[in-house]
């Protein structure tokens, strides 16, 4: 949620910036912004509304090659509407300062009011510019340097904030620091590089360093990088490699990252398996539960949080645990868990999902989990993120970089990581045989190729299906058992990217109020695979079809009931039950990929969302 970018050093600072503003577009993209600095102590600051090419045209007459030191944001609107004036960065009311932020300041009216007692006055809504000029407030009243200003600004901050500042008269230092938001330094010959999150770094070096919750970067041309704490004691530096590569950032002859994304599954998938599924599937290894057993093997209960699709991978992840690992699992949303004063002890484990890692609703739900006693365990796909730096223990998705907003591949990768940890988990406590194990765990080794077929032999007829579809205003998506997450999942999907009215429910919930919308203009998906409920999900469809609703059918191979009933009907491998959901969320995700693409919308970057949501 809203992208940092900072550059000191040789380079061609505002290319290196843009660049980097366009690789992290996912996370904002109501507007746009850019400070640059000269030697000559020039400080100037480009805004735009909208997305990363009007900054691009809007600057393209403006004097930018003389600038030794940059940064520049790009915004997902919390305070003030998204315009040219509200956009970052903010500069300090006699311009001396310019600063970009990410995060949100819970008492910026406090200091306003007080800043604005002092004679400040203001040109937006933000709170972004409330810091700034607090910072130059502080730095003028104690004639201190700009370091200190900022440590001693962020002593009287509440709320979360990645910040970077950059000062006229200072053209060689940018510094920058972080609290609950993201923010990596790129060291490089010469150069550092600053951004929300390793993509806009990644090209020029592999050295990064990832800033702790109030840690202080300062970054000088010429000189190391160093860390100090808000208290200003120095921090240790701890130089990661990063394993990116620039391939994985780019839509390689897609048309969409959202596309290429769902066809990389058979790939993703492979890699989510690899080294955890082993000698042939006789043994099933997570590292992370392995380490920990008697954690596992002792739990009285496991609860899964999370936000957005990561809680539907967690719905599935409770019946996986349940019906492997016989133990009570209850799935919340991160941001009703935190503030729902949780009763946890020692004896319950609490597994945190999330793509990101960075999710402010479920970073905050791990910290009081651990405060609590919990052992927590985050299931993540971004190496370096705050959630697995959080959390005890954890397993990685490995599905490699998701810039579509809307998740597909790390949606498989996380069912996938908990069909495989509840394995694990189950081999441990003795809930299932060895013999039933390997069984599943062989077929796990068989569904990336089952998903590639899927994807060879539906890719077409659904793009040719959706057609009808593309101008129905609500949707009903329905399944029961392990397909009713995958319906909300399905449902959700079809909401963020094409703006319609799409409503997940189980199929037997139905008919206490959703069957009431049913009719010929309201068509349902109906998610129905061979599982043990089926006979009775047929009965659904019945239902639907008796009140003249169309009906889009997710079957198995060779069902013969369903197919008569519905009127499209998209035929899936057979697979156990446990392994239906990440198999019938293919369909879902082409259905409403082709719905937003005939309808004109901008899949990747769906209005009002981004990707990496670190605000309450
Ligand atoms: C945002 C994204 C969703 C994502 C959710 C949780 O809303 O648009 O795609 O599911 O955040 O994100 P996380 O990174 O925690 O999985």
């Amino acid at each position: 949620m809203c992208g940092i970018v900072g550059y000191i050093g040789s380079g061609n600072v505002y290319d290196i910036l843009i660049k980097g503003l366009h690789r992290l577009e996912y996370r904002g993209y109501d507007s746009a912004g850019i400070a640059l600095v000269n030697d000559a102590g020039k400080l100037a600051v480009y805004k735009a509304k909208g997305k990363v090419h009007n900054l691009e045209e809007y600057c393209n007459d403006k004097p930018k090659e003389e600038a030794v030191a940059g940064i520049a944001h790009t915004r997902w609107a919390t305070h003030g509407e998204p315009s040219d004036h509200n956009a970052h960065p903010h500069y300090s009311e006699d311009g001396n300062l310019a600063l970009v932020h990410n995060g949100t300041i819970e008492n910026y009216q406090l200091l306003k009011d007080a800043l604005i007692e002092q004679g400040c006055t203001f040109k937006s809504e933000t709170d972004t510019e409330v810091l700034v000029q607090l910072i130059e407030y502080i730095k003028v009243k104690n004639d201190c340097s700009l370091l200190d200003a900022v440590r001693k600004a962020l002593h009287e901050v509440v709320g979360a904030y990645a910040i970077a500042v950059l000062e006229k008269d200072n053209p060689d230092t940018i510094i920058a620091a972080r609290k609950s938001s993201p923010l990596v330094v790129g060291i490089g010959d010469g150069e550092f590089l600053l951004a929300s999150d390793a993509t806009p770094i990644v090209e020029y070096t592999k050295d990064v360093v990832y800033l702790k919750d109030e840690e202080i970067a300062i970054l000088q041309r010429g000189k190391p990088i160093q860390l100090v704490t808000l208290e200003n004691e120095k921090a240790e530096i701890d130089v990661k490699k990063l394993e990116l590569s620039i391939s994985q950032l780019e839509k390689g002859g897609f048309p969409h990252f959202m596309l290429k994304e769902i066809f990389e599954q058979p790939k993703t998938l492979l890699d989510c398996i690899r080294g955890r599924v082993i000698d042939n599937g006789k043994k099933v290894m997570v590292n992370g539960v392995i380490d920990n057993k008697l954690k596992f093997i002792r739990a009285k209960r496991i609860v899964i949080v999370a936000c957005g699709t990561s809680w539907h991978a967690a719905l599935i992840g409770k019946y996986l645990l349940q019906d492997m690992c016989k133990i009570p699992v209850a799935v919340e949303y991160a941001s009703e868990f935190r503030y729902s004063r949780p009763v946890l002890d020692n004896n319950d484990v609490v597994i945190a999902i999330s793509q990101s890692g960075e999710t402010a609703d479920t970073l905050a739900a791990v910290k009081i989990a651990r405060k609590m006693g919990a052992f927590v365990y985050g299931i993540s796909n971004v190496v370096g993120s705050s959630i697995p730096r959080e959390t005890d223990s954890g397993t990685y998705i490995h599905v490699g970089p998701e810039i579509g907003v809307a998740s597909t591949k790390a949606f498989t990768g996380q069912v996938m990581v908990l069909t495989m940890l509840a394995l694990s988990v189950a081999q441990l406590r003795g809930t299932m045989t060895d013999k039933e194990i390997t069984e599943i765990a062989r077929e796990i080794l068989t569904i990336p190729e089952k998903v590639d077929n899927i994807l060879k032999t539906l890719n077409e007829k659904v793009k040719n299906m959706s057609l009808i579809y593309t101008y129905a205003r609500n949707f009903l998506y329905l399944g029961r058992g392990y397909s009713y997450p995958v319906a909300l999942e399905g449902a959700l999907k079809l909401k963020e990217i094409s703006y319609v009215h799409a409503e997940g429910y189980p199929a037997a919930e139905m008919k206490h109020g959703p069957i009431a919308l049913i009719d010929e203009e309201m068509p349902s998906v109906i998610i129905a695979p061979k599982d043990h409920l089926y006979d009775k999900i047929v009965n659904n469809v019945q239902q639907v079809k008796a009140r003249g609703g169309s009906i889009i059918a997710v079957v198995t191979e060779g069902d013969d009931l369903i197919s008569q009933i519905a009127d499209h009907v998209l035929e899936v491998p057979k697979v156990s039950e446990c392994l239906t959901p990440i198999i019938t969320s293919i369909p879902l995700q082409l259905i409403s990929y082709y719905i937003a693409i005939n309808k004109g919308k901008n899949v990747d970057m769906p209005r009002n969302l981004a990707k990496s949501v670190t605000v309450e």
